[in-house]
Parts: C-alpha cells; structure tokens; sequence
C-alpha cells in the first residue's frame, strides 16, 4: 500500500511540475534559473514552507540506506555542485556584510529538505563574479543544460560564515566542494587558497559530511585540465588530506571530481593517485566543453543528455582499475541521470550513488525519487 502511496504521490508532483514547465521554459534558461533562485530565497525563509517541503520529501523519498566515500546516504542520490552555491560578490568584505543580512545562498535550506542529499558549492578562496552576458543556455531535445557561469560564489569565507549562522538548519548530511582560484598559477598559492578554503568551514564549525575538490570546472579562463596532472592532483590530495587528518582527525573524507575528457591513460593514473592519497570517492564527471549556440568560438561546460555516454564511458573505465587493482575509491557517476534507463547504464557497471543536476530542471525537482519509486514499482 505504502508503495502505492508513494508512486502516487511522485506521480502527482510528475504532473504539476509538467504544468509549471511551460511557464519556466517560456523564459530563457538564465532568467528561469534566477526565477527560481528568487523563488527559493522566498522559501528558505519560510518555516511552514520548509515543513511542507520536508513532508514531501518524506512522502515521494523512500529510505534506500547506502554508503559511498566513507558517507552514509539516505538513498542513492545526491544533486550536483553549482545548484547551490549563492552569489556573486567583488570582495570578501560584500559578502561577509551581505550575508548578514541577507540570503546569499539562495536553496541552502529548501533543496536539502526537498531533495535529502546536496553538494553545496564550487566555492573559490575569493568570491567571484562569474562571467558577463547570457552563460546558461538549454537544449530541449537533447535534455541538455550548458553554461559557462564562471564559478560565480561568495567566497569561502563568506559563505562558510552565512552557513555557521544557520548551523541549527543544516542538513545532517551535505558535501561541501572547493575548486582552485581560476587564474592562479602559482602552484603553492593554489595548494594554499584550497586549504584556507577548506579551513574557512571547519573552524566556523560547519563541517560537511564531505569535502569535494573540484578539479574540473571548464567554465573559467584557464586551462580546465591543467588541474588534473598526477603531480599536481598527488600534491593538492595529499595536501588536503594532511588538513582533515589534522583538523578533523580524518572524520571527513575526501572526494573528486573530475572531468570527462581525458585520455584513457590520464585516468588510469589519476584513479593510482587517488588510491594512493586515500581519496575516498571520484565523481565521474563535471560537464563537457562544447561551443556554444551564440558563438561557436565560446566555449561552455554541457550537462545532461549530450554528456551521459560520455560520462557513462568515464565512470566505467574508473571501475574498471578499481576493480583490477582493488582501489578502495568509490566511483560516483554524475552526467545526464534523467530516469530509470540513465540511472541503470551507470548500474551496469556497478555504481550506485549518482549526482545530478539537469534531470531537475527536465524531468521534476523530484527527479530522484521518481527514478527510485519506478525502480521499485517496476521490480
Ligand atoms: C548552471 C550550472 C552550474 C554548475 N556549476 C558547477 C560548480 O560550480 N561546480 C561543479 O563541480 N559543478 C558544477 N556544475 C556541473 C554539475 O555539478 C554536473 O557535474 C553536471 O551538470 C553534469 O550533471 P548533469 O548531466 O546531471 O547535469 C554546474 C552545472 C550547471 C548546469
């Protein structure tokens, strides 16, 4: 009876977020997103709307207990970095006032009660404006999201200090993912701005149930894969893994994630770093770089459906050498989880814990829990 409660319940949210939908694709994918992030600042600050939020997660999220990268999670999935990752700002000082008095990272209490499992984040040791004019852009037909937002945040600290003044509202369980300084080339300055960072949350006492290092993020003006040689990757996982053990006596691991166009041999190597640095999950994979459709000299990281096969080959190859050589790194998959079938070609090769982020905006908030209760109902 329960099941059916369940189905039916996600089949009615299926069905009126299928109402909204053409109200929200009326807009262009960028004044939609600022819509909802509108909408959400509403709602985060609303309690009665939170505990309606909370009841329908219990209602459409049954509990499918698993543990990935040293994390126990309520149920398989997990949504993405750069859903929940606030504004923009010129300097730390903005963001520190700002967020006194003001919601500046919109969702950070609605999507954890709605959703269970978020990876707030990229946050940058400074905060950043993100790039200029139109960086988010969708394709219908592919289910494909693309954008080219330039790892737009408050900063860490800014942020870490907004969250450690909601610390009673946070979700049990949450990641927290830091990318490099885009632009910064000298290496010990970027292993440093990391580990501030990283800092920044763990003495302000928010600490995450992880830590994602963002290797990967294609949207900035430097050389996306630079940050994903073995030395550099060995240097900045070591480092980051001498911190945890040193501040939080290794209770919080660490994770990357990486991106989808690297040779075969590249990942074979980053999966023997990664062993060897005690990483403790890689999430296959950030977007891919493709031209986008205003200029086809720009390009911006794609999501979803034009990223899935390629995302799925990743993932698969990274399972491959944990498997050969008995790593203990858990793969997550992460590109184009839209539905049952998505879910499963990540199932095939034996990984279970997903993040996702366009499936949200193409198929319900809700996404998550649909593909679990049609998982079920079809068993
Ligand atoms: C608008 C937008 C912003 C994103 N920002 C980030 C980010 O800041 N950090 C990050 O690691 N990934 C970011 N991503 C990538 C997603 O986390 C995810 O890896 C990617 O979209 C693939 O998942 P999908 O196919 O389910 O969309 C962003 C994606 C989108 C669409």
């Amino acid at each position: 009876m329960d099941k059916w409660l369940n189905f039916g319940v996600l089949q009615t949210s299926k069905l009126a977020y299928q109402l909204t939908k053409p109200m929200l694709f009326a807009k262009s994918a960028q004044e939609a997103h600022k819509a909802i992030l509108r909408v959400l600042v509403r709602l985060d600050a609303s309690s009665i709307a939170q505990v309606a939020i909370r009841q329908l997660y219990q209602a459409t999220f049954k509990p499918h207990p698993v543990t990935v990268g040293g994390v126990d999670l309520p149920h398989p999935f997990i949504l993405a970095a750069g859903f929940v990752k606030g504004h923009g700002f010129e300097s730390e000082h903005d963001a520190l006032i700002a967020g006194r008095h003001h919601n500046i990272i919109p969702g950070w209490r609605t999507m954890p009660n709605l959703v269970g499992v978020v990876e707030f984040g990229s946050f940058t040791r400074h905060p950043r404006m993100g790039n200029d004019g139109v960086v988010i852009w969708r394709d219908i037909e592919t289910h494909s999201t693309q954008n080219r937002v330039g790892l737009k945040n408050p900063g860490a600290v800014g942020a870490s200090a907004f969250l450690a003044g909601r610390k009673a509202d946070l979700p049990t369980v949450f990641g927290i993912n830091i990318a490099p300084s885009p632009g910064v080339d000298d290496l010990e300055q970027e292993k440093s701005d990391i580990l501030d960072s990283i800092s920044a949350f763990i003495t302000r006492g928010v600490r995450p149930a992880w830590f994602t290092l963002n290797l990967s993020c294609p949207n900035t003006e430097d050389d996306p894969s630079s940050h994903q040689t073995e030395a550099k990757t060995r240097m900045l996982c070591r480092a980051i893994q001498d911190l945890l053990a040193h501040e939080t006596n290794n209770t919080i691991p660490l994770w990357v994630k990486i991106s989808p166009t690297l040779s075969d041999v590249q990942y074979r190597v980053l999966m023997r770093v990664f062993a060897d640095e005690g990483v403790s999950a890689v999430i296959a994979t950030n977007t891919i770089p493709l031209p986008t459709p205003d200029n086809p000299s720009v390009m911006a990281g794609v999501g979803g459906g034009k990223l899935h096969d390629h995302a799925v080959r990743v993932a698969g190859l990274l399972m491959d050498e944990k498997r050969t050589y008995g790593y203990l790194v858990d793969v997550i998959g992460c590109g184009g989880i839209q539905d049952p079938i998505s879910y499963q070609h990540f199932r095939q090769h034996g990984i279970v814990v997903a993040q996702y982020w366009s499936g949200m905006i193409f198929k319900s908030p809700l996404m998550a829990g649909t593909i679990l209760a049609e998982l079920e109902h079809n068993a």
